[in-house]
Formats: structure tokens, C-alpha cells, sequence
């Protein structure tokens, strides 16, 4: 680096270029502020183009449905741990969210009629718990894709500014807590940039990579979760994460619950179709806990596939080519590059796989993020915003419905945008940039010019990845989350000596892969000392040793503090904003 960063000045800065990012920043360009996105990648590479199945919203296009089924599906889907005010929030808003993306362009698959075609997805019901509703808006399998690549189009048309391949390294927050920008890096030239804001969001995804075998791409390192982990913000709920039932075996890669929606099911090595037992009334269809442990059960219990029997079978023959060719296009292409078979005739060898990061940043249905502040329990903090897979509403609780994290984006990166654009007239001026905390966020991204002696970056990565899938996967237990949390704790401090990959011929890839894997060494260690703690079972946290729920003593959202690595816990939010409470009670399908 020759001499001080160059510094950019922005109304408003995005950090993450998924749909989320993108949908703040559309609304955020039509209203006249100026918008920097940065992105490690190039916007449309972003997350949100693996996303397949489709995204949720009360249409009534195929079978009759109301917000409000959708609202109680998802209150019951998080196991009662969302917020039944942001829930109520989402699930009325999607319809608007929806016909607005038709409106930009989105090209969704049509029924005869030429309204949107609608699928039937996991953990969906019509009148409150009764006949399978039919929810989710698609455009083929291929929803994500769509989207993403609709929202960038209508970004460059509305003149966001891009800056495509920079690396985010950290917040910049002055000593009243006000953030004002982002130190990030070319990953071209390696020169650093202050990109200053008088709002800031993240919208930077999950933190799937955490994971060995997981549906996430190389991408999702958790760095903007760590980042506010690394700027005093608490992460909540990190204990939940979601294992899709159906990923490509050996391989996490996904095959959308969309398979299943359109008639796709289940088998064991006995041909029986299991999910029978589980789930008497939705089978294929329950919620993805219930399906993960499902097809874990299954495995353990010797009556899986293969050579191994470590997998089940995914059956599609018996939907007939034409269905899965207009319907399931892009898994049928998976199946035919990764594995060499046809689910036309050849049912998909399948296993749970890391999916998705239902904790995250803790905000407000506005976008604000909101922490623990000067020992009041929660206030916003100034200038900060989160939406997306790396914010925590909470309207996922402790398991989120297939086709509600797209809703999500839509919903809460439109919001969040919202409130920025009142932020910034309030608050017009840029506040001087904080020297120290500038220093600080150079200091991370230098110091590793000067390394270069202990184990590789790569290894320590991988070792971190195996230890997560093997100490806190689909069923866990005190004895091996506590071994967990021991050795993601040693790997933070041999991390500390690490030295780069391949040093000298791509010093900026290798750079990146260092910063990335110390946000994932925060997120896991967030993860598995919150699910150390939980002494309960609910939704994705399924503890041999406590397996059940405990509203009465755990029906609260975990907060973890990375650097007093300590734990506190905070009330749900169980009042909608019009509607009656949806009150707990057994959670079967
Ligand atoms: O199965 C899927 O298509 C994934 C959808 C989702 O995670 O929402």
C-alpha cells in the first residue's frame, strides 16, 4: 500500500451484491441517494442465483391461500422462535413484493391463465394446519437466477454504482458508535479504499462455508456477520442452522424442495417410502428438520442406499420428461454434469447438507440493527443496517420454510432501504471519519504482508469445516458440542500464526481466503457455543441428551458476544402487530 487509502463518499453503501443488497439498493437509486455496492464478486456470481425453488407469497394463483396461513406456517415452521410481529410483517407484504419484481422483469413461469404458476413446498398449509397449500412463486428452478440478474439489470439502469471484486475487510464506527463506511480492497491491485456513508447496510449471506459438506457456494464465509461480530454487534440465534434435506450425496450440492413440491418423493434401500412414518399427514412435504432427521434416522438405522448405505433415494421417474423438463430443468442438468444420471429414469442419491444461517445480525423489521448499548438491552445502532440471510428478524426462529428467503430479501432489503433514505435527509452530513478505527481495519488487512510461518490458511479452513459437520450437524449432544467448541477455540489460536496460500503468485486470492477464513472461525464459534448452551430441542437444534422443547425456559433468542466470547439471551417477540398470537403447542406434520 503506498501512502493513506483512497477515500469515496456515498449517501448510502450496500455490502453484498445477493438480492437482498440489490433490492435496497434499486429502491435506495430511485429515490435519488447516491449508492455504492461493493461486492467480492461480480453482482449476478452472488448467492442468490443458486437459489431454485422459488419464493413464498399468498397469491391464491393454484389453490385458495391467505397471508395469514402463511403468517401461522411460518410461526410454527421457526418452531416458535420467530418474532410474530416481523412474521406477520413478511407474509403480508409478499404478494406486493412479488407483482413488483414481475413489474421489473422477473420472468416466472406462468400458469395457462398467464398468472405467476405457484408450487407446493415444505411446511405449507391451507386454513391453518389443514390441506397442503400451494405457495411458492417460481420461474422453473432457477427462481434465484432470475431474480438476481433482473435486480442488477434495473441497478445499472437506475446508475448504482458497482464496485465489483472489492473485498469488505471492516466496518468503520466512530467513539459515539456511529458507523460511517467500510475499509475494503481491490482483489485486482490489492490497493485499499474508505468508502465513506452516512448509512451503512450488510447484506453479505450466510455462513454455509462453515460447513464441510454444504448447498452454499465458495462465497458464503460469513463476513459480514463477523464483521459485526468485530465491531461490538452481537450475533443472535447463531445455534440454528438449517440442513436441506436434499443434497446431492457425498457432494451438499442442492436439489430444490421444488423436486418434492411437483411430486418427487422419498426412498429407503427397502423402496419404502419413509417420510409415511414421520410426518403421517404432509410426508415429503414437513419441514426440513423433520425431513433432515428423517433421512439421518434412515441412515443410522442401516436402511440407507449405496455401497455405503449412506443415502437415500430421491424417486422423479414417475413424473413423466415433460414435467421435470419444464419444471425442474436446472436439477436435471445437475444430476446429468455431477453424477452422469438422468432423473428421468435414475432416482438422485441424496443426504441433508448444510443450507442456511437462520441467525445472523439482530435488527428490526426496518432494517436497523439493534444491540445491547451502554447497559440498555437493546438500541439501534447509528448508521447500521442488515437484511437478508446475514440478519436475524427473526422470522425464521429456529427452522425457516423453503421459499421464504427470498421473501425475506425482498421484503427486508426493501425496508431497510426505506428507513435509509429517512436516515440520510435526517442526517445529511458525513461525520469525520474515526482515525483509530480506520487503523484499526488496516491493521487486520496489512498484517498479513508480514506473515508467513505457521500451518496454511487452506488447512486450517478445512480442519475448521470438519470439525463443525462432525461436532454440531443434523443431532448433537453436550458431550460433542463441548469437544466442538475446544477445538474451534484452538483453531482461533493456531489461526493466529497461519500463513497464506501460494504467497507469492496470487497474494490478493490468498489475502481474501485469510480474512475469509477468520469471519469463519467467528461464525463458527458462535454457532457451536450457543448450541453448547441451548439446552433444549427446537427446530434445527436437536439434542439427544434434551430432546424436547422448553418454552418455559428457552423460548428466548440466544446473543453472542465475541469479545467477551459470552452468551445472553433476550425475550421473543411473541404479539403480531394485527392479529391475535399464534400461542405454542406440539409441532407435528
Ligand atoms: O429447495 C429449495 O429450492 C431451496 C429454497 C430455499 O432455501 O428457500
Amino acid at each position: 500500500m503506498n501512502g493513506s487509502p483512497e477515500r469515496r463518499r456515498f449517501d448510502a453503501l450496500i455490502i453484498g451484491a445477493g438480492g437482498g443488497g440489490l433490492r435496497a439498493a434499486l429502491q435506495l437509486a430511485q429515490a435519488e441517494a447516491s449508492v455504492a455496492v461493493v461486492s467480492k464478486v461480480f453482482p449476478t456470481r452472488s448467492h442468490t442465483v443458486a437459489a431454485q425453488g422459488g419464493v413464498n407469497a399468498a397469491l391464491a394463483n393454484v389453490l385458495p391461500d391467505d397471508w395469514r396461513w402463511h403468517m401461522y406456517d411460518t410461526v410454527k415452521g421457526s418452531d416458535w422462535l420467530g418474532d410474530q410481529d416481523a412474521i406477520e410483517f413478511m407474509c403480508q407484504m409478499a404478494p406486493r413484493v412479488v407483482y413488483e419484481l414481475e413489474h421489473a422483469g422477473v420472468p416466472f413461469s406462468r400458469l395457462d391463465d398467464g398468472r405467476i404458476y405457484q408450487r407446493p413446498f415444505g411446511g405449507q398449509s391451507q386454513h391453518f394446519g389443514g390441506e397442503q397449500a400451494a405457495r411458492t412463486c417460481a420461474a422453473a428452478d432457477r427462481t434465484g437466477h432470475a431474480i438476481l440478474h433482473t435486480l442488477y439489470q434495473q441497478n445499472i439502469r437506475a446508475r448504482t454504482q458497482f464496485f465489483d471484486e472489492y473485498f469488505a475487510v471492516d466496518l468503520i464506527k466512530d467513539g459515539e458508535g456511529f458507523v460511517t463506511g467500510v475499509l475494503a480492497f481491490s482483489i485486482l491491485t490489492g490497493e485499499p479504499i474508505v468508502i465513506e456513508a452516512k448509512a451503512t447496510l450488510l447484506a453479505t449471506g450466510g455462513a454455509g462455508q462453515i460447513y464441510r459438506t454444504t448447498s452454499n457456494a465458495l462465497i458464503n464465509t460469513g463476513d459480514g456477520l463477523a464483521m459485526a461480530l468485530r465491531a461490538g454487534v452481537p450475533l443472535q440465534d447463531m445455534e440454528f442452522f438449517q440442513f436441506h434435506p436434499t443434497g446431492i450425496a457425498g457432494r451438499g450440492m442442492l436439489i430444490t424442495e421444488g423436486a418434492r413440491g411437483e411430486g418427487g418423493y422419498l426412498v429407503n434401500s427397502e423402496g419404502e417410502r419413509f417420510m409415511e412414518r414421520y410426518a403421517p399427514h404432509a410426508k415429503d412435504l414437513a419441514s426440513r428438520d423433520v425431513v433432515s432427521r428423517a433421512i439421518y434416522t434412515e441412515v443410522k438405522e442401516g436402511r440407507g442406499c449405496g455401497p455405503n448405505k449412506d443415502y437415500v433415494l430421491l424417486k422423479l421417474d414417475h413424473l413423466g420428461a415433460e414435467v421435470i423438463k419444464r419444471r425442474l430443468p436446472g436439477i436435471r442438468d445437475l444430476c446429468l454434469t455431477f453424477l452422469g444420471i438422468d432423473p428421468i429414469d435414475t432416482p438422485i442419491p441424496v443426504y441433508p447438507t448444510a443450507h442456511y444461517t437462520m441467525g445472523g445480525i439482530p435488527t428490526n423489521r426496518h432494517g436497523q440493527v439493534v444491540a445491547p448499548h451502554r447497559n440498555t438491552p437493546e438500541e439501534v445502532v447509528p448508521g447500521l443496517y442488515a437484511a437478508g440471510e446475514c440478519a436475524c428478524v427473526s422470522v425464521h426462529g429456529a427452522n425457516r420454510l423453503g421459499g421464504n428467503s427470498l421473501l425475506d430479501i425482498l421484503v427486508f432489503g426493501r425496508m431497510a432501504a426505506e428507513d435509509m433514505i429517512g436516515y440520510i435527509r435526517d442526517n445529511p452530513y458525513h461525520r469525520p471519519l474515526d482515525e483509530d478505527s480506520l487503523a484499526a481495519a488496516l491493521d487486520r488487512l496489512t498484517r498479513w504482508e508480514a506473515r508467513g510461518e505457521g500451518e496454511s490458511v487452506d488447512a486450517l479452513r478445512r480442519e475448521l469445516q470438519q470439525v463443525m459437520e462432525d461436532h454440531c450437524g443434523v443431532y448433537r449432544t453436550a458431550e460433542v458440542m463441548a469437544e466442538g467448541v475446544r477445538k474451534v477455540r484452538a483453531i482461533a489460536e493456531r489461526f493466529a500464526d497461519a500463513r497464506l496460500q501460494d504467497h507469492s503468485r496470487v497474494f490478493n486470492t490468498a489475502r481474501v481466503e485469510a480474512l475469509e477464513t477468520e469471519n469463519l472461525i467467528h461464525c463458527a464459534l458462535a454457532t457451536v457455543t450457543c448450541a453448547l448452551q441451548r439446552e433444549e430441542s427446537r427446530g434445527a437444534h436437536s439434542r439427544l441428551d434434551f430432546p424436547e422443547r422448553d418454552d418455559e425456559h428457552w423460548l428466548r433468542h440466544s446473543l453472542y458476544h465475541l469479545a467477551e466470547d459470552r452468551v445472553e439471551y433476550k425475550p421473543v417477540r411473541t404479539r403480531p402487530l394485527t392479529v391475535p398470537t399464534i400461542p405454542p403447542k406440539p409441532r407435528v406434520y
